[in-house]
């Protein structure tokens, strides 16, 4: 069976007479020449109606033609070098499938909830494609990636009675005979056990936090990936980090161009993106920091400010490493050469955007982790399974998260990441 025709398609197809099914972007006319654009999704088109040369009916309905109604055109493609896909259509024939009355959104400008109020309507807008076309590659590149070094796919719960990350985002839900449920903050305590098992695993999917921040950097839920490696240390983990940032950036850059260009990104600055990436300890971070200024005291996590200052001291993502102990999650191996800190690290995008991974060495030690879980307060039967991998065969094992919307948002150049993601949840946003 002949698949659909799509835009995309044509310039194969010039000098042929074809039929195709679009939505209308836009029309003008003239009164004797109208001009119409369609949209598929693949691509723009452009069709050209002279009013002496196509039926009556023909000019007619083009005539009456609203934005975002869906049509079957046919007509003649031909080279047009002006055009963006370098063809236009001579048109002959049109019926109109589903019409369009008053489409809410218009060339004219939009307020910000406006628009995420009609975010189902808004995706068909050319910005909001691109985006979700880099997304598109974002998440393919990390799924290449992982797969061409021989990392396993492993899928984890998205149920789950141990906690991840932190006690205070957690979205709870009641489970049957067995109380509390909490939504997946992280598949990492999963992970560790699958990469005793496989070696070298990672998994991909949505992550939930009761965040009730409202910033630029955060959604309730968002997609992480995952990997986790045994045997790597904090080193290791660090050079594969830089190895998958170079390798998405990349990717984007080879073959999303005219999305980025849709978008108005300065790509100059992800061709910047390359290894090595600077690293500086989370100690010598604060003293810098503090030595320009910033009002931060040795002890606390960084936060969104301290973040964008670091970031601009180089021209391409930053580590900072070992952070103090009481900054980070119960799970990170502790320092031996300085027990205040961990082994761990963020990685921070360049130009304002801030932490897109955050990875660690896991703390190996059986005796060790069951005090952090203790110091913590966490409930130790949900962690014995937990524990158990430290009990049989231990071993030294590193691994990282990485945020798909920040990362996305950072390609893409957009200021927020409830843009980077097709229908955004947040504190205040649950539909559409
Ligand atoms: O630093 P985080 O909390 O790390 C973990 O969850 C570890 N378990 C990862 C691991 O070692 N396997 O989160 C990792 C990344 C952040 O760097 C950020 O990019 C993203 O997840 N992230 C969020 N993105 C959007 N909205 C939020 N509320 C986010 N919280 C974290
Ligand atoms: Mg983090």
């Amino acid at each position: 069976m002949e698949d659909v025709l799509r835009i995309r398609d044509l310039p194969n197809r010039v000098g042929e007479r074809v039929s195709l099914r679009a939505w209308v972007a836009r029309t003008r006319s003239s009164g004797k020449i109208a001009f119409v654009v369609l949209r598929d999704g693949t691509g723009y088109l452009q069709c050209v109606v002279p009013k002496n040369e196509v039926d009556e009916v023909v000019w007619e309905g083009v005539k009456e033609l609203t934005q975002e109604t869906s049509v079957s055109v046919t007509g003649e493609v031909r080279a047009d070098p002006r055009s963006p896909g370098g063809v236009e259509l001579g048109l002959t024939g049109i019926e109109i499938i589903g019409g369009s009355v008053d489409f809410p959104i218009t060339p004219k400008e939009h307020g910000t909830s406006f628009l995420f109020e009609r975010r189902h309507l808004w995706l068909r807008s050319s910005r909001q494609a691109a985006i979700m076309k880099v997304r598109h590659e974002v998440v393919q590149a990390i799924r290449d990636f992982f797969h061409e070094r021989d990392f396993y796919l492993v899928d984890t719960p998205l149920l789950t009675a141990a906690i991840g990350e932190e006690a205070t985002t957690l979205f709870e839900t009641d489970y049957f005979d067995l109380g509390k449920a909490y939504l997946a903050q992280t598949g990492q305590l999963y992970l560790e056990a699958a990469a005793a098992a496989l070696g070298k695993v990672y998994c991909f999917g949505p992550t939930f936090r009761a965040e009730k921040s409202k910033t630029r950097r955060h959604l309730t839920e968002f997609w992480m990936v995952e990997p986790e490696v045994a045997w790597y240390d904090s080193d290791a983990n660090m050079d594969l980090q830089q190895d998958f940032v170079c390798y998405i950036v990349e990717r984007c850059l080879e073959r999303r161009k005219p999305e980025l260009e849709t978008l108005e990104r300065d790509t100059t600055r992800l061709e910047a993106v390359q290894a090595p990436f600077p690293r500086i300890s989370y100690s010598d971070a604060v003293a810098k920091l503090q030595a320009e200024g910033q009002n931060i005291e040795w002890g606390k996590d960084l936060g969104a400010e301290d973040e964008t200052m670091i970031a601009t001291w180089h021209d391409r993502p930053v580590f900072v490493y070992n952070y103090p102990k009481e900054a980070k999650a119960f799970y990170m191996k502790r320092n031996p050469d300085d027990p205040r800190t961990v082994l761990c690290n963020d990685c921070l995008a360049p130009e304002g955007y801030g932490e897109i991974i955050g990875g660690s060495q896991r703390e190996d030690d059986h005796d060790i982790l069951l005090s952090r879980i203790r110091e913590e307060g966490l409930p130790e039967d949900a962690y014995g399974w937990y524990l158990d991998l430290r009990k049989y065969g231990t071993f030294v094992h590193s691994g990282f998260g990485l945020g798909v919307e920040r990362t996305v948002a950072w390609v893409c150049g957009i200021p927020h990441v409830r843009e980077a993601i097709a229908f955004p949840r947040q504190m205040h946003r649950l539909r559409p």
